[in-house]
């Protein structure tokens, strides 16, 4: 899997990359970052990547030429992959989202600042856009970190069986079940006795009552289809 990333600030993610599961990723050579800096195709002698908006209004938007410029050199590299707009208007990211990108060869995360990107870029060089969540950030890169973290611990090898199990509770719509560790007791708190027990079927549906009843509570909207 490739990932080209598009943006004005590529050191914010010179560190995650680098580390736990995405890091050891890319060491197993299970994924390939590559960040393309926007302003290298700014077109003026000061590498302006932003001006004001037409018809006035606050902000800066981004300019289309070092944009577009950006997206031509990712595509020459990748002439397939999706080109993706991190955007709060973009298709919310799930799970079921993640795995269908995580069947991808490679993809093109575009990182847009300020107010915006200039309409045309939108119209005639992104293919789709993805939000994170119904909230704004002040630019789309903590939003492709997300993207990328959950399609790549998806990626065939990256993490072993017992993580591929429990993705699947998540993917049957549900919240994780409660989760212990030792001690046995930990300042006056028990570890639920039938985890002790042995009983692999009791355990199985005691985890799975947990897992339902937590989602009635707090995400009742997961449960909608049962
Ligand atoms: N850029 C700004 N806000 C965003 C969001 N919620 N998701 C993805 N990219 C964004």
């Amino acid at each position: 899997m490739k990932f080209q990333i598009l943006t004005l600030f590529p050191e914010f993610f010179e560190t995650p990359l680098q580390a736990t599961i995405l890091g050891r990723a890319h060491d197993k050579g299970l994924v390939d970052y590559e960040l393309v800096d926007i302003r290298d195709f700014a077109t003026d002698k000061h590498k302006t990547t932003d001006d004001l908006p037409y018809g006035g209004g606050a902000g800066m938007v981004m300019k289309p030429e070092p944009l577009v410029g950006a997206l031509e050199h990712a595509r020459e590299q990748d002439p397939a992959a999706p080109r993706i707009l991190m955007s709060p208007q973009g298709e919310p990211l799930s799970q079921s989202l993640a795995h269908e990108l995580a069947e991808l060869p490679g993809m093109i995360l575009t990182c847009g600042r300020y107010e915006g990107i200039d309409e045309r870029v939108r119209q005639g060089w992104i293919d789709r856009e993805v939000s994170i969540g119904d909230y704004v950030l002040s630019g789309g890169e903590p939003g492709a970190l997300v993207l990328i973290d959950a399609v790549t611990r998806l990626l065939p090898g990256v993490l072993g069986n017992e993580a591929s199990i429990r993705e699947e509770s998540f993917a049957d719509g549900r919240l994780e079940y409660p989760q212990y560790t030792r001690p046995r007791e930990f300042r006056g708190r028990q570890v639920p006795e039938v985890l002790l027990s042995g009983n692999h079927q009791k355990i199985a549906d005691w985890r799975r009552e947990q897992s339902v009843e937590r989602t009635k509570q707090r995400r009742p909207d997961l449960l909608q289809d049962d």
